[in-house]
């Protein structure tokens, strides 16, 4: 059996391979609602065979969506429809999964094919940003609102307020977004961070925001169930945040209850050079993985069955997370299965159209 096919289990969950479909917002909501396409896109990667299929980034708040159209998690009213969402998922044997997000100064954008630029406030469906600091992702950038520590409050509570919706929802993995230059790792980052209150400065006080709504969310996110955070384990730039960085966030984060990270990298500086390449981000999923003896996924350009085999098999990572290649072939664990040679089963519906032999 190949260790990609091989069952991972956390917690009260049991994973039936390391496949993952990766976070993907796909700006098809109106008022955070979520729709038919979400039902469809994320059940058919259930079918394809992922083991846990996470819901894209899903916003806490209404001013934390990065575009009018994200799917959201702040009333009541949005867990209807995914409860429908989770029922499908579980039912094809995959875990649903959602990723709890605030996009900080990074929100109120078009969609990438409208354009993508910035929505101010006084535009049409634009609002006030928020950040840390008052301090624009890039040049030409609204300038955020720097949150008051009333704000930074409100903000925690909205946090805990999703995550016992998504329990509601029927999710059974959280994953906390602090990565990609949104709220959190604004954060934690020395780049986006230039507060002198107890959130800015030191290391310590930069995480501290990150550990606050990792303890509020753990306190009412079951014992049995696991918590994921995605982080960004590089700025890719001088006198940003670091892999060792990370590896000290993620020991604390471990203490508080984290049961996995999932190292993505950068999303904080516009221009940040990177060395994009097959699986460049593994070697920072591998150093939290040893440094920080926690369980870590890689992400980042893993499009082949053999390379997803060897992260796992290397010991580099205990899951790998997929986006894009998904989009490509949503079947993509059926036929990694087979060209692995491995005995995953393929949806008894489809089971006719299997390759013999
Ligand atoms: C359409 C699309 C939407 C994405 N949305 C999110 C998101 O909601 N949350 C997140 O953490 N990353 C998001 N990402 C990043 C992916 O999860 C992933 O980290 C990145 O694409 C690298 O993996 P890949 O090379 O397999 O695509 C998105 C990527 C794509 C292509």
């Amino acid at each position: 059996m190949s260790i990609l096919f091989s069952p991972l289990t956390i917690r009260s969950i049991t994973f039936r391979n390391r496949i993952a479909v990766s976070p993907m917002c796909m700006y098809s909501s109106q008022d955070g609602f979520a729709t038919d396409w979400h039902l469809v896109h994320l059940g058919s990667r259930a079918v394809g065979g992922a083991s846990l299929v996470i819901a894209e980034a899903t916003a806490i708040a209404p001013e934390g969506r990065i575009t009018p159209h994200d799917l959201g998690i702040w009333k009541d009213e949005h867990m209807e429809g995914l409860q429908r969402i989770t029922k499908f998922i579980t039912e094809q044997g995959a875990v649903p999964g959602i990723q709890l997000a605030h996009a900080g100064r990074k929100a109120s954008h078009h969609r990438p094919w409208d354009g993508g630029a910035a929505i101010t406030p006084d535009q049409e469906n634009g609002w006030q940003t928020v950040a840390p600091s008052a301090q624009p992702f890039a040049e030409g950038e609204p300038v955020p609102h720097e949150l008051t520590l009333q704000e930074i409050e409100e903000f925690k509570d909205a946090y805990e307020a999703a995550a016992k919706r998504s329990l509601e929802a029927g999710f059974k993995v959280i994953e906390i977004h602090a990565a990609h230059g949104y709220l959190l790792h604004e954060f934690y980052s020395p780049i986006s961070n230039q507060r002198t209150d107890k959130y800015g400065g030191s290391f310590q006080n930069r995480i501290r925001l990150l550990l606050e709504v990792t303890e509020r969310v753990r306190n009412v996110w079951p014992e049995n169930l696991p918590l994921f955070v995605r982080i960004s384990a590089t700025d890719w730039t001088e006198g940003g945040w670091t892999g060792d960085d990370s590896v000290a966030l993620s020991k604390e984060l471990k203490a508080l209850g984290v049961d996995l990270i999932d190292c993505s990298t950068g999303g904080n500086v516009p221009h940040a050079s990177i060395p994009v390449a097959p699986g460049y981000q593994v070697p920072y999923a591998e150093q939290v993985k040893r440094q920080a003896d926690i369980l870590t996924g890689a992400v980042g350009m893993i499009t082949e069955a053999r390379q997803a085999e060897e992260i796992v098999a290397n010991g580099q990572a205990d899951m790998v997370l997929l986006a894009r290649e998904l989009l490509r072939d949503p079947y993509f664990p059926m036929h990694a299965a087979l060209e692995l040679g491995d005995e995953h089963p393929w949806p008894p519906q489809y089971e006719r159209a299997k390759p013999r032999g």
